[in-house]
């Protein structure tokens, strides 16, 4: 396979999707790796690094996009790009589709492959393609507020760790997620005393247990931001309600509470922010002040450091781009359900509910494409899976708490899904008395690609066993994750006359798909004509 790598060419954009080494590996795989001349330069790799390892360095961007049989690339592909795209080839990036309607049809239009970072997700629910990005952001919104702390910069002129004798700054981060942690970590780790504030128990006890001592842990209250305020040298916004423009927690009032000269860094900016404030700013003009306080809204924070960025962004991007270049986009999607989240758009049909819905497109169910695109037996009857479904509800058989049904308009859950079910599929096994109970059960779970990231942490804690959410009825024991996996009953005895199989066990002899140990399954109802 021809591996293409483009020049970036979005502006202030200087990451590069593959790194010598990256390069090195997919040539040990036999593949010809494509690079156009002076992509990798913005991040510090030379086009001689890419020939020392058996790369090939393309004259240009017409080059590698008329050759190349899968592109990784960093960001979306911009206008003049998109003229390029062939189609049938594979693309793997960034594409943040729902925030960009041309750039989807244009997506559309061409038949490519769009495999998008952001949407790979692990079970657990981890985004494992964006993680990277916001431990750089949260590591620097420290050095950036450190700096602008300086006099010279129009900071109160105070040093983040102080000396003997001369009390440390105080950083006040408000969010503990993966931002707010890196960020507490660094300026823990230079001396700093610090708060961190975070809307959840759970993580506020988590961080507990990890995090240094001159680190405090604080609920989020509106009287406690305020108190905290006027102590703060340098406040750290890393709030995320997903899906939702962030909460302005700290208003324009408030300003007059804290000392001048001290620093507000957002790096939350790009959902609207959490101070109230803030207002998106470039690396080239990073900061501006309100009252005294000096403010930076730096909207892509990792492409001020884009040689720490591409190495991180690409240590974890490249296990899957091997995977697509070794096994082709079907085999590997179908090998890898992280993966397969990460597929949008398949030549020319949009195969992710979130982009669907946000254009009001049709959405095609991407197993019944890959199915059929790889050439395999195809999916069983859509009634006999169901059957298998609610065959296995009556069974009561271990870790099945959410049947989602994909294809129609939308995803469902619960007993919703059951019904929807029942109006596409196979209305007698649907009214059993099992799938009446999967609904019964107050089924929470939703789908890895839609949960919020809000339950990231919250599904990380449960998959070790750490926790529950709870919706089942009094009596009966909520499952775990780690007993899906093991195969333990869902209901704890009662009613459970499985035998104590896992959710994946039956879900393969039923030919339903199901996602790792989160016993979530998804049912396919048949399409329409
Ligand atoms: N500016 C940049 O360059 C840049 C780079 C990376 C990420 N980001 C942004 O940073 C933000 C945080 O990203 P993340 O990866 O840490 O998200 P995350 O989901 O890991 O963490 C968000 C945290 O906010 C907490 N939270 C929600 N509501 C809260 C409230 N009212 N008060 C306090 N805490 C609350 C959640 O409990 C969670 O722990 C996002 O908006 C993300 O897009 C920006």
């Amino acid at each position: 396979m021809i591996v293409g790598v483009p020049r970036e060419i979005k502006t202030a954009e200087n990451r590069v999707a593959l790194v010598p080494a990256g390069a090195e590996s997919l040539r040990g795989d036999g593949h010809t790796v494509l690079v156009e001349q002076g992509a990798g330069l913005g991040s510090g790799f030379p086009d001689d690094a890419y020939r020392a390892v058996g790369g090939t360095i393309g004259p240009d961007a017409k080059d590698v996009w008329a050759k190349a049989d899968l592109i990784l690339k960093v960001k979306e592909p911009v206008e003049s790009e998109w003229p390029r795209i062939r189609k049938g080839q594979v693309l793997f990036t960034y594409f943040h589709f729902a925030a960009a309607e041309a750039l989807t049809k244009a997506i559309i239009a061409s038949g490519c492959v769009a495999i998008a970072y952001e949407t790979v997700q692990l079970t657990s629910g981890e985004l494992p393609l964006l993680t990277p990005m916001s431990e750089v952001a949260g590591r620097m919104a420290v050095q950036e507020g450190a700096k602008y702390l300086e006099k010279v910069f129009g900071g109160s002129g105070i040093l983040l760790g102080g000396v003997p004798g001369v009390l440390p700054a105080e950083v006040l981060v408000i969010g503990g997620g993966v931002v707010g942690t890196n960020a507490a970590k660094m300026a823990a780790g230079l001396g700093a005393h610090v708060t961190l504030l975070d809307v959840s128990l759970d993580r506020l006890r988590y961080l507990s247990d990890v995090l240094p001592p001159n680190v405090d842990l604080l609920y989020p209250n509106r009287h406690n931001i305020l108190e905290q305020l006027p102590k703060a040298d340098v406040v750290i916004g890393a709030v995320l309600l997903p899906g939702a423009k962030a909460p302005h927690l700290v208003k324009r009032p408030d300003l007059k509470l804290m000392k001048p000269g001290s620093v507000i860094v957002d790096v939350a900016v790009d959902q609207g922010g959490c101070i109230e404030t803030i207002k998106p700013t470039t690396h080239d003009q990073p900061t501006y002040v309100v009252d005294g306080i000096i403010h930076y809204g730096v909207a892509n924070m990792p492409g001020g450091v884009p040689r720490t960025s591409t190495l991180a962004l690409t240590n974890a991007t490249f296990p899957y781009a091997k995977r697509l270049a070794r096994l082709g986009w079907k085999q590997a999607c179908k090998a890898d359900a992280s993966l397969f989240l990460g597929l949008n758009v398949i030549e020319g049909q949009v195969v992710y509910p979130g982009v669907a819905e946000a254009f009001n497109l049709p959405l095609v169910d991407p197993k019944t494409l890959v199915e059929r695109a790889a050439g395999g037996a195809g999916a069983p009857a859509a009634a006999s899976r169901w059957a298998a479904v609610a065959g296995a509800a009556d069974r009561g058989v271990g870790g099945v708490r959410r049947v989602q049904c994909r294809g129609r308009d939308a995803w469902a859950d619960g007993a919703e899904a059951v019904e929807d079910g029942a109006r596409a599929g196979d209305p007698g096994r649907l009214r059993s008395p099992g799938a009446a109970a999967l609904g019964a059960r107050g089924q929470v779970w939703t789908h890895p690609a839609q949960h919020s990231r809000d339950d990231r942490f919250g599904l990380s804690r449960r998959a070790a066993g750490g926790g529950h959410q709870s919706g089942h009825r009094a009596g009966r024991r909520e499952p775990r994750d780690a007993d899906c996996a093991a195969g333990v009953p869902a209901s704890g005895g009662s009613g459970a006359g499985g035998g104590g199989r896992a959710a994946g066990e039956w879900a393969r002899e039923g030919g339903v798909r199901e996602y790792g140990q989160l016993g979530v399954v998804v049912v396919d109802p048949p399409r329409r004509a």
